[in-house]
């Protein structure tokens, strides 16, 4: 990964189609990898791109499920990677520890497009990564790191929001974590009255292997 949370593309991926107006079935693997890699680094770039949050799954020490939402921060296509913050006192981080599989999800309802990966999560806390990402989060994101109760504490009522931190306040820095999720597969599925197309990418390889699926 990247120090600064860049979000570097494929080398063409400026000319990428974008994913709706691609046909997976058609389309060759390196392109359609293309239009995914230009799709999840706008989406970490936009809070407005509608695969900006996503959905990640973990298992926790007795193999039980949990999923929830979270914003995507980074898109490597390079390293093939995927990063979003979190706080390391949640039971997420805590399960991710034990175990890094975990499963991306993302679903835009306007263009019927489902996105799947799995993935293996590692934790950046303390080191220059994390310190990287704090740097450049603004004071809105660094203030949920400030509260004294983990995630997930059972209280008497609901919290006020927590202040905004001034820029050179780095107490939230302690709970602040980046998580990083490297994978090697992409799974599409694409919604047509027509015949629905799913795919997945392999991208081990020198270059990205296409694969129809039954929907
Ligand atoms: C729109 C939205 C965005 C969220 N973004 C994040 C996020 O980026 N990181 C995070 O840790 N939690 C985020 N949350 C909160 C998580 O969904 C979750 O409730 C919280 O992190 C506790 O999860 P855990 O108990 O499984 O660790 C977000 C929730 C919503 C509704």
């Amino acid at each position: 990964m990247i120090l600064g949370m860049m979000t570097p593309l494929p080398e063409s991926a400026g000319h990428a189609e974008s994913l709706a107006g691609l046909h997976l079935a058609a389309e060759s693997a390196a392109t359609i990898w293309q239009a995914v890699a230009a799709e999840l680094a706008a989406a970490a770039a936009s809070a407005r791109h509608p695969l900006h949050l996503l959905t990640v799954a973990t298992v926790d020490a007795t193999g039980a499920p949990h999923a929830r939402t979270v914003v995507l921060r980074g898109f490597d296509a390079t390293d093939r990677e995927v990063w979003f913050h979190t706080d390391i006192r949640s039971p997420k981080a805590e399960q991710i520890g034990v175990d890094g599989r975990v499963a991306l999800h993302w679903y835009d309802p306007a263009r019927r497009l489902q996105i799947r990966i799995a993935a293996t999560a590692t934790i950046h806390h303390g080191d220059a990564l994390a310190q990287a990402a704090w740097r450049t989060s603004q004071p809105m994101s660094r203030a949920c790191y400030t509260t004294g109760e983990s995630p997930g504490t059972i209280l008497e009522t609901v919290p006020p929001a927590p202040p905004p931190p001034a820029t050179d306040d780095d107490r939230g820095l302690a709970a602040f974590a980046v998580i990083c999720c490297r994978f090697e597969c992409v799974e599409l599925l694409s919604l047509h009255a027509s015949g629905h197309e799913r795919i997945r990418l392999r991208l081990t390889g020198t270059e990205p292997i296409r694969e129809i699926l039954a929907p």
